[in-house]
């Protein structure tokens, strides 16, 4: 359930009706509802309930500042990927111990401002890694919490290219190899194992894929256990899937996600970390955009918005669908005919869907992408020297812009011509 919903004919975000914020704000624009972000958080945590637990939001997902500090401010931590994640992190308040590091190539540098910086462990990926880890460490004077990501070679039923959980992938370190790791190490000075960590992909859509996984974690947290290593924290990842349709999709709960996890690794009396980022942030935003033309073509309509494949390259790269609605309400009964829904940018590509029914449109009619909080500011660019932009988080009655729309000046200015040009 999601907090953008109808309400006297219009869209409304909570409740501010979203042609509010367009009128003040422009479009395209992405907007947030708190209320989502927070229910979702909380899902996760309450799932989880009766483990020791922390959930930290994988803010790849959606990495606004105001985002940061409304979820840890509920109590979460967060995943980063990057030195300019963990920046992030520490910018909005939330403390180093409450942060996880993530990601393949974690560069010295990286790793250097985490430990200065303070970080509850780092997810190790691969041996040259570690080394560079503990080398760090030791020119620090610190020691180093690590898991090691393990890949444990379950597919994950989800799109290829967000899929990482099989040994082609460039993910982890493969199961089978293991216990040869930890062992390496142990070796390493200002090294500290603490657990194990597992991600296997994202927008899953099924259980069992999960449920693989965490099996085979069980069992390595007990051979690992039996070479004397000290197995106190399980991270396994993010991936639950979200509903991108209204109509047929039912992707499990996190209640179902939670139980599961109790079921395959609650005897190990681990504490649990979770990285969901999609579930939390997905359907908590929409993008607002505007036609700019509807254009008929030789046998279709082109519904041409200002939001393009820059603003959300969903569509484009991972041929992903998102519900697209008229922001005035269309009333029952009301004929629908099918458009091809279009950007501004210079290639086809740039297509968010084709044959999507609506009732007729006409310039400076307002239309939102829902589901669109996930991965969609986020992965934006400035392709065509389009401004990135701006991202409006609603909480109940309010709303401010937590993230303004660059000007033309700033963006232009950015470049410099060198002067023997
Ligand atoms: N933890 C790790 C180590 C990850 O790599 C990811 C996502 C997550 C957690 C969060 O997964 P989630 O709960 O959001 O599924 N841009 C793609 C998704 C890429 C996901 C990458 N890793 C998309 O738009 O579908």
């Amino acid at each position: 359930m999601d907090h953008f919903l109808y309400r006297d004919g219009a869209l409304f975000a909570e409740d501010v009706p979203v042609a509010e914020i367009a009128a003040k704000v422009g479009t395209p624009c992405y907007i947030y509802s708190a209320a989502t972000l927070l229910r979702h958080y909380k899902l996760f945590d309450d799932a989880l309930d009766g483990m020791d637990h922390l959930v930290c939001y994988a803010m790849k997902a959606a990495s606004n500042q105001a985002i940061l500090k409304l979820l840890g401010d509920a109590g979460a931590g967060m995943d980063v990927v990057s030195g300019g994640e963990y920046r992030r992190a520490k910018a909005a308040g939330v403390s180093a111990d409450r942060i996880v590091f993530s990601g393949v190539g974690k560069t010295a540098e990286e790793i250097h401002t985490a430990l200065t910086g303070g970080i509850r462990q780092f997810n190790v990926e691969s041996e040259p890694e570690m080394h560079v880890i503990s080398r760090v460490a030791q020119s620090l004077d610190v020691v180093a919490p690590i898991t090691i990501r393990v890949n444990p070679d379950v597919d994950a039923k989800t799109h290829a290219k967000i899929a990482t959980g099989k040994s082609e992938n460039k993910f982890g370190i493969p199961i089978s190899r293991a216990k040869e790791v930890y062992a390496l190490a142990a070796s390493l000075p200002n090294l500290k194992i603490v657990g194990i960590d597992v991600h296997i992909g994202s927008q899953l859509t099924d259980l069992e894929p999960f449920r693989l996984a965490y099996q085979k974690v069980a069992e390595l947290t007990n051979d690992l256990r039996a070479d004397g290593h000290e197995i106190t924290r399980l991270d396994l990842g993010g991936g639950l899937g979200i509903p991108y349709t209204r109509s047929n999709e039912a992707p499990p709960l996190p209640t179902e996600y939670g139980a599961m996890v109790k079921e395959t690794l609650g005897h190990l009396g681990c504490e649990i970390e979770i990285e969901p980022g999609r579930l939390i942030a997905g359907n908590a935003g929409i993008m607002l955009t505007k036609v700019i033309y509807v254009k008929e073509g030789e046998d279709r309509k082109f519904l041409i918005l200002d939001g393009a494949m820059n603003d959300l390259i969903r569509p484009a790269m991972y041929e992903a669908h998102h519900d697209i609605v008229p922001v005035v309400e269309p009333a029952a009964g009301v004929e629908q005919m099918p458009y091809d829904i279009v950007g501004p940018v210079c290639e086809s590509g740039d297509t968010f869907a084709k044959g999507r029914d609506l009732p007729e449109m006409a310039a400076d009619d307002l239309v939102a992408f829902r589901s669109a909080g996930a991965y969609g500011a986020v992965m934006a660019s400035e392709y065509n020297t389009r401004p990135l932009i701006p991202e409006v988080l609603v909480q109940g009655d309010q709303f401010a812009v937590v993230r303004p729309r660059p000007t033309f000046d700033e963006i232009v200015n950015r470049d410099t011509i060198p002067e023997w040009l």
